[in-house]
């Protein structure tokens, strides 16, 4: 059994923030995050939005691309790093606003790599017969949780969701299958405090705020996800030059191209949505897999490489093939 992805959605909450606007904040410029991130903008959920809200819309838009309805629904994973609240997990809540009849609904917690990490998740339903149709979703409200005297965070980050369906069909156990061809997923504890959030209801009784030394992430994420990247291709026995389409975690430009670069990637290969949606942590990927559906570049039957790293470290790569 291979687990297909059938359709894929997106949402941004409308109100769009302007680097302008941080400038107006913190000690920062228009031309600096671009420069060094290639962040133009972001969004940010209204009051009262929730993830689980953000979520829901993403939910709603890949169901329909899939020609599916939550009555359909036997599974549903959100990655996220910002619940709406310690408990229930936003799955559930998800369950609940969609109408999705009783089936599993949980969460998976692994930062910015969460939705690679779901993803693997729900392929283990799916492939083995426990799950029919589960959707998969990414969702964050990052802003919520930035400290806007921070300059070296408070610029990175925005909210949204992306989500996909994940269906369960045969296959001939070859890389001409479409699904979920092969992952790669990692974690390394010791490197907590270079990424984390300085709180949480066991440590402080608080949300707290994002941490980050940016630059020593930045040395480790194109190291780290390039090896993931050949680990997940080696696995399927497919070459790094095959990929179609790099549909990678949108954490800095400079980043999507220096993997790309280690890789021996085509620049062209690259889907980078980071200038209009900059770092929407485990919602980035199905994010930008949607625009590059959405604008015809990517299509179905193509091989499709998704990567990430984020807090933890955790970091990881999937190779499906559309
Ligand atoms: O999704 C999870 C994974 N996260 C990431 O992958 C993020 C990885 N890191 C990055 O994207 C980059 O490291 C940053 C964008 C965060 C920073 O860029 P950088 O080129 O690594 O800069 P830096 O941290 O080495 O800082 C260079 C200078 C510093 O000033 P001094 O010490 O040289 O005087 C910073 O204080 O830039 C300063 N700086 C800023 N200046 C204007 C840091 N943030 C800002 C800012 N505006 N917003």
């Amino acid at each position: 059994m291979r687990s297909i992805v059938t359709g894929v959605g997106a949402y941004l909450p409308e109100t769009v923030v302007s680097n302008d606007y941080l400038a107006k904040i913190v000690e920062t410029s228009d031309e600096w995050i671009k420069e060094r991130t290639g962040i133009h903008q972001r969004r940010r959920a209204a009051e009262g939005q929730f993830t689980s809200d953000l979520a829901v819309e993403a939910a709603r838009e890949a169901l329909k691309a899939a020609g599916r309805t939550p009555a359909d629904v036997d599974l549903i994973i959100v990655a996220t790093t910002t619940p709406d609240l310690t408990f229930p997990a936003t799955a559930a809540i998800v369950q609940r606003k969609l109408g999705v009849p009783v089936c599993p609904a949980f969460d998976v917690q692994a930062v910015c790599s969460g939705f690679v990490y779901a993803l693997s998740v729900a392929d283990g339903f799916t492939a083995r017969g426990h799950a029919k149709c589960a959707l998969v979703i990414g969702a964050e409200t990052l802003t919520r949780i930035l400290d806007y005297t921070d300059r070296g965070t408070c610029v990175l980050f925005g909210d949204g969701a992306g989500a996909v369906v994940v269906e369960a069909l045969e296959g001939q156990g070859t890389t001409a299958d479409r699904g979920l061809l092969s992952f790669a997923l990692r974690s390394d504890g010791n490197k907590q405090d270079l990424l984390y959030v300085d709180g949480g209801p066991s440590s402080t009784g608080t949300v707290g705020h994002i941490r980050m030394v940016g630059n020593q992430v930045f040395r480790h994420a194109v190291v780290n996800i390039a090896e993931a990247v050949e680990a997940a291709c080696e696995k399927a026995g497919v070459a790094v030059a095959d990929i179609d389409w790099f549909v990678p975690h949108q954490a800095n430009h400079r980043i999507l191209m220096g993997v790309a670069h280690r890789l021996g990637l085509d620049e062209a290969k690259v889907i980078s949505t980071v200038a209009l949606h900059a770092n929407t942590s485990a919602a980035s990927i199905p994010l930008a897999l949607a625009v590059g559906i959405a604008d015809g570049r990517v299509k179905p039957g193509q091989l499709v490489l998704l990567e990430a790293m984020g807090g933890g470290f955790t970091w990881g790569a999937c190779l499906l093939r559309l």
